[in-house]
């Protein structure tokens, strides 16, 4: 008996049908009009969108950082996923230094084993190669082990930052093997000079944390990464991509026809930091997250470069912490761990602040948040509703309304970043590789069932 899906509009990146979508199994089997109903249990989907499931290709569940360890795992972190319609995470593995990506891969593996609700895939972020660089060989075993995307951050030096000799090693390995090569582009020794002036004068409030971290140290980066992925013949993705400063250094890039690809996240497009960090109480520490939060002028910059396509995907960021975990910066922002939490609301800001503003349409929206992250990162089976792919399917009621808080959210924070913020448009129904997981906004799967993604090398899909 197959799950026959009636009377819905699909919704994919390149097409919008009146159509039933038919599944079997864990994949879909047919998608066409009137399909037949005879031993099918039915769907009834009138008046809802039937879309691929979202991928949300950047997260941070259960990472040790900032002193403390992102409040989310893989349980609570993927359930809340799958709430607000996403079907795939790509987490981040962390090399911590002196140790290998080896070691990394199997924490990583380790924490999501038995808890995973929906199916994820690994970055690998690279923190140090070793003293002759012997690590760097290890970049292949990572690959063959369906890891094919690797993370480097320009910023936070006294944990994760790495030179730029390091980064050119990675992206000159990463483009040999096809491989993707993601970036934090921020200058982090520049920051690190503004943030003890800043100190010593004196400024030790959240607010300080986003004017010591200009959009200018993004752009830097950005420029700089790029050119030397350019060097290295590699692809490159910039992750959080924050400001026209820095879109302005992606478009140069993209306009001589080079391999670089950038996200924003959720965040970016609907927080301000006149809004949120207007630099009045500690309060703000919900809103200290890495980069910073922009000034508003940059919002309409951004929603237009995911209208003609120089960003190419909305992700979250996802690194949650709840205020205990906040205040051990309360009197230095330096200690505030950085992130916030956003995996649960990323298709609902999405759908509320991009469609129905009519900012995007909803072929863009399933493009930004499904299609695209599905081929930059090499997931050929999901991101599309189409006979032969897993059945990852989202029932999307565009009429729905709902009120965003902490207190119903299904994520691991005694706070949200959009406490009381009602939308329009949620989650009907998710199916995940063909099990109906939820319903009525409750996640009904079995802990540990998703499945880890093994990736193949595709250089962000520019090859
Ligand atoms: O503040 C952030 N973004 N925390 C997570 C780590 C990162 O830089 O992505
Ligand atoms: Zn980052
Ligand atoms: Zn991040």
């Amino acid at each position: 008996m197959g799950i026959l899906i009636q009377h819905g509009t699909v919704i994919n990146a390149d097409s919008t049908t009146k159509a039933d979508v038919l599944i079997e199994g864990k994949r879909v089997d047919a998608v066409g009009p009137s399909l037949p109903t005879e031993n099918h249990q039915l769907i009834d989907a009138t008046g809802l969108l039937v879309m691929p499931g979202g991928i949300d290709v950047h997260t941070h569940l259960d990472m040790p950082f900032g002193g403390t360890t992102s409040a989310d795992d893989y349980l609570t972190g993927t359930r809340a996923a799958a709430i607000g319609g996403t079907t795939t995470v790509i987490d981040f593995a962390l090399q911590s230094r002196g140790h290998t990506m080896r070691e990394a891969l199997d924490i990583w593996r380790k924490k999501a084993a038995g808890k995973a609700c929906i199916d994820y895939a690994l970055h690998m972020a690279v923190t140090d190669l070793g003293p002759r660089f012997e690590n760097l060989a290890e970049m292949d075993q990572m690959v063959a082990e369906g890891i094919t995307s690797f993370k480097l951050f320009m910023a936070y030096p006294d944990s994760l930052m790495i030179d730029d000799g390091l980064m050119f090693r990675v992206m000159q390995r990463a483009a040999a093997l096809n491989a993707l090569v993601c970036i934090h582009a921020e200058n982090g020794a520049a920051i690190d000079v503004v943030v003890a002036q800043t100190l010593a004068a004196g400024h030790t409030a959240p607010h300080f944390h986003a004017l010591s971290r200009s959009t200018l140290a993004e752009a830097e980066a950005t420029h700089r990464a790029i050119a030397l992925a350019e060097m290295a013949g590699a692809t490159v993705y910039i992750v959080h991509l924050s400001n026209s400063d820095s879109l302005r250094e992606l478009r140069a890039a993209q306009a001589r026809g080079l391999k670089a690809l950038a996200e924003t996240c959720t965040q970016y497009l609907v927080l301000s930091l006149e809004e949120q960090m207007p630099g009045l109480s500690f309060d703000e520490a919900k809103y200290v997250f890495t980069p910073p939060l922009r000034r508003k002028e940059n919002h309409a910059p951004l929603w237009a470069a995911l209208q003609d396509g120089s960003l190419t995907v909305v992700s979250t960021d996802h690194c949650p912490f709840r205020l205990d975990q906040k205040a051990l910066g309360k009197d230095d922002f330096t200690k505030i761990p950085n992130g916030g939490p956003g995996i649960e609301n990323r298709l609902q800001l999405l759908w509320h602040h991009g469609v129905n503003a009519g900012r995007i349409t909803p072929q863009q929206f399933v493009e930004l948040t499904a299609a695209a992250p599905a081929r930059i990162f090499g997931i050929p089976t999901k991101g599309v509703i189409a006979p032969g792919k897993d059945a990852d399917i989202l029932l999307w009621d565009p009429a729905a309304q709902y009120t965003i808080s902490a207190a119903t959210q299904a994520m691991n924070t005694d706070y949200s970043m959009f406490e009381g913020w009602q939308v329009q448009g949620n989650v009907a129904k998710v199916f995940s590789r063909g099990e109906l997981v939820v319903d009525q906004g409750k996640f009904i799967g079995i802990p540990g069932r998703g499945r880890f993604l093994h990736r193949a090398a595709n250089a962000g899909g520019l090859a």
